[in-house]
């Protein structure tokens, strides 16, 4: 309620939030968690909480009239849809150069992601973050995080014979013909799940199509470990569909929070403003650089550090699809969780890790479809634009270039080796590179530049960010691990030197 006094308040409940939250409210402080989003806890009228890919709904989209989906295109075709426009699960945030998939709830990104959950390699980690203690990270923080997510592995045995997985050994086949290494990959689905779906012994979610606009069963979102455990300790309120639009110094101490309570359509139905001792900023890489940026240039927080906005990146991502011969089939039915990668990062002239990704479309398209992660140095930084009062993102879709030549090397080799070619139809009507995307934001504050060496902010007592926003740019990986590590490592040092 306005003028309420809190301890300390989240912005955000993806994983630096529910980090955040679930290690301050075990250590005995009452926490409150503001989410733009809904809670993803209710079902619609179709007794389902979530919508599938293959029918979706307007709990997929964030406030929009047409879904949008990542493989836009097929065969010529548009295959987006008109919802009703609703708080949906599944965000694509425009900026000029580049959208950015952001997931929308409490869970963040958890609720919509492919679970796909990578501790990054060390020597990478120790490139980007040379100012965090990497033993501590590696024997104490990435298991941390591993085993409070819930990380899980395949049965390879299962997976060897499984129909639902012919898409991920033809990618691996076909990629270790031409001498590319491949690797499983641990993911927070419930693998052991998802052999009872296969054996027709509980409802399907991850074999049922279910995947980018959440998961009805499988999946062990955040709202089901981190944010379920902090709940259990009684000291967690979490506030939905509220955005936060301002942080201030508050007169005395402490900092005035203000936030827009929006309705199921969007609309702004109150603004209030609660005062905290302590603020966490956990909006994701692009909500807190934006938040941040854009107090900075008003003049509200002016102390913070000019790195604040810089240092932005797209881990790289670049999405491609391949048209397999008609012997090397992927199958009609396809999980929609990966769980096999082309780890080529170590190859100076083509360093990827590429998630060979399902599409499940319901019928055989003969498509193996990759998200590469490429070693992209390019950069780009928030910039607050008075004109418009918002805040811009430099990012230019040319910058993907050189990512796109890494990928390209990997997969013309590919191409070359099968006698095969790529598809030219699933990101637009003639278009080879799903470049105009990214599923991986990072940075825009990052650690030991715009904030010291455990995400305070510089000037600014009492402020401090947790999430994606401090990873500069690129982790090789996909993400969510490296963010919750960081995350537990930070909140570790906070709780034991700020918190009293
Ligand atoms: P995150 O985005 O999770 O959370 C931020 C939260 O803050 C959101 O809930 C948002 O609504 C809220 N918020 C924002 N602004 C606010 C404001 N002003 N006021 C109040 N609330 C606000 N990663 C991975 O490791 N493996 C994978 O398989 C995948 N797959 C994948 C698929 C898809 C479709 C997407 C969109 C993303 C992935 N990712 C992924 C990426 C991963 O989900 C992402 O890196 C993390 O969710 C980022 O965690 P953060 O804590 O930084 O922010």
């Amino acid at each position: 309620n306005s003028g309420d006094r809190v301890p300390a308040l989240v912005i955000g409940s993806g994983y630096g939030g529910a980090v955040t939250a679930l290690r301050l409210t075990q250590a005995g402080i009452d926490t409150h968690v503001v989410e733009m989003g809904r809670s993803w806890d209710t079902p619609g009228a179709d007794g389902k909480i979530f919508c599938g890919m293959l029918n979706p709904d307007k709990r997929s989209t964030w406030l929009s009239t047409s879904t949008d989906q990542p493989v836009s295109n097929f065969m010529g075709f548009g295959i987006n849809k008109s919802v009703d426009k609703y708080v949906g699960v599944l965000d694509s945030e425009k900026f000029s150069g580049i959208k950015v998939y952001q997931g929308r709830g409490v869970g963040g990104g958890s609720l919509a992601n492919g679970g796909m959950a990578v501790t990054p390699k060390r020597a990478w980690f120790e490139e980007i973050l040379p100012s965090v203690d990497s033993n501590e990270m590696y024997n104490t923080f990435f298991p941390r995080a591993n085993a409070t997510l819930g990380v899980n592995t395949i049965d390879q045995t299962w997976f060897e014979s499984t129909p639902w997985y012919q898409f991920a050994r033809t990618g691996r086949k076909t990629a270790q013909r031409s001498g590319f290494a491949t690797t499983f990959v641990p993911n927070v689905y419930d693998f052991e799940y998802m052999k009872k779906e296969a054996a027709g012994q509980v409802t399907k979610s991850g074999l049922g199509g279910e995947v980018i606009y959440g998961n009805n069963a499988g999946k062990k979102s955040l709202d089901k470990t981190y944010l379920a455990q902090a709940s259990a300790t009684g000291k967690l309120t979490i506030t939905t569909l509220h955005r936060v639009t301002k942080v201030a110094p508050a007169a005395g101490a402490g900092y005035d929070v203000t936030m827009e309570q929006i309705d199921e359509q969007g609309n702004v139905v109150a603004t209030k403003t609660v005062t905290a001792d302590k603020v966490f900023f956990a909006a994701g890489s692009v909500g807190t650089s934006k938040l941040l940026v854009a107090m900075k240039a008003q003049g509200i927080l002016p102390n913070l550090s000019g790195e604040v906005g810089e240092g932005w990146g797209n881990n790289g991502n670049i999405m491609v699809g391949r048209a397999n011969h008609m012997w090397d089939a992927t199958g009609k039915d396809q999980a929609t969780i990966p769980t096999m990668g082309i780890d080529n990062w170590s190859d100076p002239a083509a360093p990827i890790f590429a998630e060979i990704a399902p599409l499940p479309a319901g019928l055989e398209t003969y498509v193996s479809l990759y998200l590469a992660i490429t070693k992209n140095p390019e950069r780009a930084r928030f910039q607050f634009n008075s004109g418009t009062g918002k805040v811009d993102l430099s990012w230019a879709q040319s910058q993907n270039q050189k990512g796109i030549d890494m990928a390209k090397a990997v997969f013309d080799k590919i191409n070359q080796k099968e006698g095969t070619i790529y598809r030219t139809d699933l990101f637009g009507v003639v278009k080879t590179w799903g470049d105009h995307f990214t599923y991986h934001p990072l940075g825009g504050c990052v650690l030991n530049k715009a904030t010291d060496n455990y995400g305070r902010l510089n000037g600014y007592p009492g402020l401090y960010v947790m999430d994606g926003a401090l990873v500069p740019g690129n982790t090789g990986v996909n993400p969510f691990v490296t963010i919750t590590a960081l995350a537990e490592r930070n909140i570790d040092k906070i709780i034991a030197t700020d918190m009293h």
